[in-house]
């Protein structure tokens, strides 16, 4: 069935929102595929952004833990993430469609600066919503979408956080559809949005798996990636799925104490609706959502992208967890044998790795998605280092 992951997906919308998710998606019938829309994404992924981008060893890492580790550097990307690949990608669809106005929700505020940046680039207009809470924990980034030129809108609602903002750029993209497109951040929400992302960010197991090709004739043997919504680990593992590779997303397991929040839906939550999709959520036994948490508000969401939720069901992809303290260490551990800041949420990807490294072959290839660089996270870290040294 359209727009469905197995059992995920979908689109539970409001009427009133179905003729711009309609209008999306007979948009991107008609632009995505026209050389003309590809050759100018393509143009500015690689002038502009900074494609391709390298698959770095890590020597010391590696030697340390006994099989080879390759960092894919999304991190080096403008802007510091992977969102920028799909913020482009949106934000020339945008203006293919005779928008003039993008509405965005963001959570680690990386998503915001993507947007905000790309419709600088492409003069469109940028209104981003953002959990109070996270105003509050990624000040940096928040002063960066406003010097961008865009207008930041803390939402009070609720937990403050991710699920919040959504609720609220949904709102506004409601009654300005008109001249605005949603720039959804991740490969969750209600069709086309799982699909339309996840072709934005495919671009990275693309290019992995060609340098792979290039460096030693073969896909590696496993592909680590963090999982908020989704969206760079799907990137990560789209080309990987027909081949024999071993998948695995890491979600977030918060403080990892007994009861406490977390943001992993799909290893302790159980099917059910939010921001118009059916996945994995966090929910208690009467069906309310349970407020997540991680130390990475990238991470902070109670649901997941539907594809993700079909993936694991079906056994193709595992999906682990790790906590706060394990991605703090891991993101030491880079920091100081390889001399890269990981962003909190890829820490997660590898403080996996660290935990799991006894269960991974000698001599294995292990690919890590590294999503984002650390700059954003710094007052986090050093507020909370003592708990880890
Ligand atoms: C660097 C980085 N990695 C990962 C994520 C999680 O999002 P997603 O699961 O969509 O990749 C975020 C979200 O803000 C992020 O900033």
């Amino acid at each position: 069935m359209k727009g469905y992951f197995g059992e995920f997906g979908g689109q539970y919308v409001p009427e009133v929102l179905v003729p711009p998710l309609l209008e999306l998606e007979e948009a991107m019938g008609v632009y995505l595929g026209e050389p003309s829309y590809q050759s100018e994404l393509d143009e500015l992924l690689a002038n502009y952004a900074g494609r391709p981008t390298p698959l770095t060893p890590c020597p010391n890492l590696s030697k340390e833990l006994g099989f080879t580790v390759r960092l894919k550097r999304e991190d080096l990307l403008h802007t510091g993430a992977h969102k920028i690949n799909n913020t482009l990608g949106q934000a020339l669809l945008a203006k293919k469609m005779g928008k003039t106005a993008l509405v965005a929700e963001t959570g680690a505020g990386q998503h915001g600066v993507a947007t905000a940046t790309a419709a600088a680039r492409l003069g469109l207009t940028a209104t981003i919503f953002m959990g109070a809470v996270d105003v509050e924990r990624q000040k940096m980034n928040v002063e960066r979408m406003r010097l961008l030129g865009a207008r930041v809108e803390p939402v009070m609602d609720g937990s403050q956080t991710l699920k919040d903002a959504i609720n609220e750029a949904m709102r506004y993209w409601l009654a300005n559809q008109k001249s605005t497109l949603y720039c959804f951040g991740t490969a969750a929400g209600p069709h086309p949005f799982p699909t339309l992302v996840r072709g934005f960010q495919s671009v990275i197991s693309q290019e992995a798996l060609a340098s792979y090709q290039k460096l030693i004739g073969r896909p590696p043997d496993l592909v680590v990636a963090a999982v908020g919504g989704g969206s760079n680990a799907i990137g990560a593992f789209a080309h990987f799925i027909p081949l024999l590779v071993d998948l695995v997303g890491v979600e977030a397991a918060g403080s990892g104490e007994e009861g406490c929040h977390n943001s992993a839906p799909i290893n302790l939550g159980r099917p059910g609706i939010l921001h118009g999709q059916r996945s994995m959520l966090l929910q208690t036994a009467k069906g309310q959502v349970l407020p997540s948490h991680s130390i990475s508000a990238g991470l902070d969401y109670p649901s997941v992208g539907p594809e993700h939720s079909y993936l694991s069901s079906i056994g193709r992809v595992r999906y682990g967890m790790a906590n706060d303290r394990e991605a703090l260490k891991a993101f030491l551990t880079l920091t100081r044998t390889e001399g890269i800041l990981p962003a909190l949420e890829p820490s997660h990807a590898l403080g996996w790795v660290l935990a799991n490294r006894r269960q991974i072959p000698s001599r294995s290839e292990v690919m890590i998605c590294l999503s984002g660089r650390g700059d954003k996270d710094l007052d986090i870290v050093l507020e909370n280092l003592g708990s880890v040294e």
